[in-house]
C-alpha cells in the first residue's frame, strides 16, 4: 500500500491516529530541549570565556527560581508523557471481551492464524473493517514479534506465555505484518499481509473458506482424549463458568493468592497443576508438559472458555450440558476418592 516516501506509514486503524499524535509530542519536547541545550551551550561557552590567562572567575549568586521552575516544569512534561502513553497503553491491552478472537501462533518462519469458527491462515490475515479485534499470541519456539505498522501494533509472541493486543481496523485494504523481533535464520522471510474488508465482504470470504474445526471444538476433542473428562466432567473441579472468574489458589510455598482464571492460569494449570491450587485439593493432575503443543494448549483453553454456567458445587451437570456432542454420557471410570480430600 505504501507507494513513495511517506514520513509515517498509513493510518489504518483507530489506534494509528493516537499514537501519531504522542509521537509527534514526543518528537516535537525532545527536539525543543535539543534546541534550547544546545543553544545554552553556545551561548555559555561564548559568555563566560576564559579571557585572560590569570582570571579567576567572581563568585556567582545562583538563581534558585530558575532551577526549580525548570525542574518543575520538565515534571510536568513528563507526567504528560507518562499518563498519555499510558492512556494508549490501556487502549491496546485492555481485556476486549466483545471483540473478534483471532488465535497467532509464531514459530519459525511463519505466523499460523486462526479465526473463531476455525479458519486458519498463514501469513496472512483477512479481518473485517470497524470491528474490534483481539489477537491472542503464542510461540512454539522463540519469541516473535506481530508487528502491523499501519494499525501501529506490535506484539512479542513469546513461548511459555499468552500475549494480547487488540486493534480496530478503519481503512479496507492490505498492509505489512512483519515478525520484528529477530528469531534466527530466516527471521527477514516472516512476513506477511494483513486485509481489511468491509464486514459483509469480510462474511463473503468466510463462507468461501474451508474452516477447519473451531478451536473450541477441537479443544473438547483432547479434553476426552486426554482423560481431562474423567476428572473434571462428572466429579467436583468442574470447570464450567470458570473462565474469568478471580479465585484464591494455593501457591508451592502454602502461601495464598487470589488469581483470576484467564488464559494463562488455565495454560499454566494444564501444563504444571501444582503451581496454583485451588484449596481443598491436592495437586494430583498429571502435568501435561510435553505432551501438548501450543495449538492443542490454545484449543483447550478455547474450550474451557467456552463452559458457561453457574460453577455450583461440584457443577458438573452444566459441564456435560453445555457441550454438545464430544463429551459422552457415561459416567467417568477414575476419579479417585483422593480427589476432594481437602487439605488441611
Ligand atoms: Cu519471527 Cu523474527
Amino acid at each position: 500500500m505504501n507507494q513513495g516516501f511517506r514520513l509515517w506509514p498509513e493510518q489504518a486503524s483507530t489506534y494509528a491516529s493516537q499514537v501519531d499524535m504522542l509521537m509527534i509530542f514526543l518528537t516535537g519536547v525532545s527536539a525543543a530541549i535539543t534546541l534550547v541545550v544546545f543553544l545554552a551551550v553556545v551561548f555559555l561557552a561564548i559568555r563566560y570565556r576564559r579571557r585572560r590567562a590569570d582570571e579567576r572567575p567572581a563568585p556567582l549568586k545562583e538563581p534558585h527560581w530558575f532551577e526549580n521552575v525548570f525542574a518543575a516544569g520538565m515534571f510536568a512534561v513528563f507526567m504528560v508523557m507518562f499518563f498519555w502513553g499510558a492512556r494508549l497503553y490501556f487502549v491496546a491491552y485492555k481485556d476486549a471481551p466483545d471483540a473478534l478472537d483471532i488465535h497467532v501462533i509464531g514459530k519459525q518462519w511463519m505466523w499460523k492464524l486462526q479465526h473463531p469458527d476455525g479458519t486458519r491462515e498463514i501469513n496472512e490475515l483477512h479481518v473485517p473493517r470497524g470491528q474490534r479485534i483481539q489477537l491472542t499470541l503464542a510461540s512454539q519456539d522463540v519469541i516473535h514479534s506481530f508487528f502491523i505498522p499501519a494499525f501501529r501494533i506490535k506484539q512479542d509472541a513469546v513461548p511459555g506465555r499468552y500475549t494480547k493486543i487488540t486493534f480496530e481496523p478503519t481503512k479496507v485494504g492490505e498492509y505489512h505484518l512483519f515478525c520484528a523481533e529477530y528469531c534466527g535464520a530466516q527471521h527477514s522471510g516472516m512476513i506477511g499481509s494483513v486485509i481489511v474488508m468491509e464486514p459483509e465482504k469480510y462474511q463473503e470470504w468466510l463462507a468461501g473458506t474451508v474452516p477447519d474445526r473451531p478451536p473450541a471444538e477441537s479443544g473438547a476433542k483432547l479434553f476426552q482424549q486426554y482423560g481431562c473428562v474423567t476428572c473434571h466432567g462428572v466429579q467436583a473441579p468442574s470447570l464450567a463458568g470458570l473462565f474469568g472468574t478471580e479465585r484464591d489458589v494455593v501457591l508451592p510455598n502454602g502461601r495464598q493468592q487470589r488469581v483470576k482464571a484467564d488464559e494463562a492460569y488455565l495454560r499454566e494449570s494444564i501444563l504444571d497443576s501444582g503451581a496454583k491450587v485451588v484449596p481443598g485439593y491436592q495437586p494430583i493432575m498429571p502435568s501435561f508438559r510435553g505432551q501438548l503443543s501450543e495449538e492443542q494448549l490454545i484449543q483447550l483453553v478455547a474450550y474451557i472458555k467456552s463452559l458457561k454456567g453457574a460453577m455450583g458445587p461440584g457443577g458438573a451437570g452444566s459441564l456435560t450440558g453445555q457441550m454438545q456432542s464430544p463429551v459422552p454420557d457415561k459416567s467417568p471410570t477414575a476419579p479417585g476418592p483422593s480427589q476432594q480430600t481437602p487439605r488441611d
